[in-house]
């Protein structure tokens, strides 16, 4: 019997296209929780990004045999729950790489060329230089903390801008141009730092008071991984005393961050912020939708 596939979360035309060939695909977007858990026990496979919670409710009600993520991050998915289960989860970790890398070097030219205060200044009239001082990436150490492919990417680039790379991660032995060192070392040496880590009860808090004291003053963080990882109150705290010099956040503890205890970053002049679009590019979601697509069609033996 042809396997039913259920799409929840709006992914690329091209990886539904190539869904269709092969399964019946029903694309419904913006359901809640007990509206999923309603008809999730016609389907075989389930495919969300990160808006649809796959909670163990939903799960429980299943006859899923995988759940497919368009994208990185499994932290909207009880991946217990699942395994428990036997569903198996999959995701799409390759089409997001280069989107994100890039939007690091966005937020890190932007951080420290003083490009969003100069564009609001210069558009409310002004011609103020002075206060816009900047400094070069090129001789400035970058410490990537987790050297996963996002991370492996962000060094190449940074190889191209002249910076000295160091990167943390327990799990890698060794890559070219890359020196490895202890998180201590990376907190102490680095002049800007990059997190390229999933959320986990091990990365949770992973920076907070006593590694933000280990910095150098005036560091300057980015965060396009995951909220959580860095402790936002000891973020806070250091950007409002100058030991952290600025920070670009594209991810939030509160997503979105409104009117939760993650917003007090947003009033701050040093922190530029975006809504989680790390991933947000024609050709990320064209690479993730065609990947997931394809990693659904071998699961089912398809290819
Ligand atoms: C990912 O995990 O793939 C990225 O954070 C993008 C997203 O969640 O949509």
């Amino acid at each position: 019997m042809t396997k039913r596939i259920l799409i929840t979360d709006p992914i690329d035309e091209e990886g539904i296209k190539i869904l269709k060939k092969y399964f019946d695909v029903d694309v419904k977007t913006e359901l809640k929780e007990d509206e999923i858990v309603k008809i999730i026990k016609n389907y075989d496979a389930l495919i969300v990004r990160s808006a649809t919670k796959v909670t163990k409710k939903i799960i429980d009600a299943s006859n899923l045999k995988v759940i497919g993520r368009a994208g990185t991050g499994l932290d909207n998915i009880d991946v217990e729950a699942a395994k428990a289960k036997g569903i198996a989860v999959l995701n799409s970790p390759i089409g997001n790489v280069v989107s994100v890398a890039e939007l690091v070097f966005g937020m890190m030219i932007s951080l420290s060329r003083n490009l969003i205060k100069a564009n609001i200044s210069m558009k409310s009239g002004k011609w103020e230089k002075k206060g816009l001082m900047g400094n070069e990436l090129y001789g400035k150490t970058l410490g990537i903390i987790g050297l996963g492919r996002i991370g492996k990417e962000v060094a190449k680039i940074a190889l191209a801008f002249g910076m000295h790379v160091i990167a943390y991660d327990p799990f890698i032995k060794e890559v070219e141009n890359v020196k490895l060192v202890s998180l201590d070392e990376l907190l102490e040496k680095s002049d800007f730092i990059t997190i390229h880590v999933p959320l986990t009860d091990e990365t949770k808090n992973l920076i907070g008071k006593n590694e933000i004291e280990k910095m150098k003053k005036g560091v300057k963080i980015i965060n396009t991984s995951r909220g959580g990882i860095i402790n936002e109150d000891t973020l806070y705290d250091a950007l409002v005393s100058g030991k952290i010099a600025g920070a670009a956040l594209d991810v939030f503890e509160n997503e979105p961050p409104f009117g939760t205890k993650s917003e007090k970053l947003l009033n701050l002049d040093n922190v530029i912020v975006t809504p989680h679009i790390g991933a947000s590019t024609h050709e990320a979601q064209r690479k993730c939708g065609i990947e997931i697509a394809e990693n659904i069609l071998k699961f089912f033996g398809n290819k």
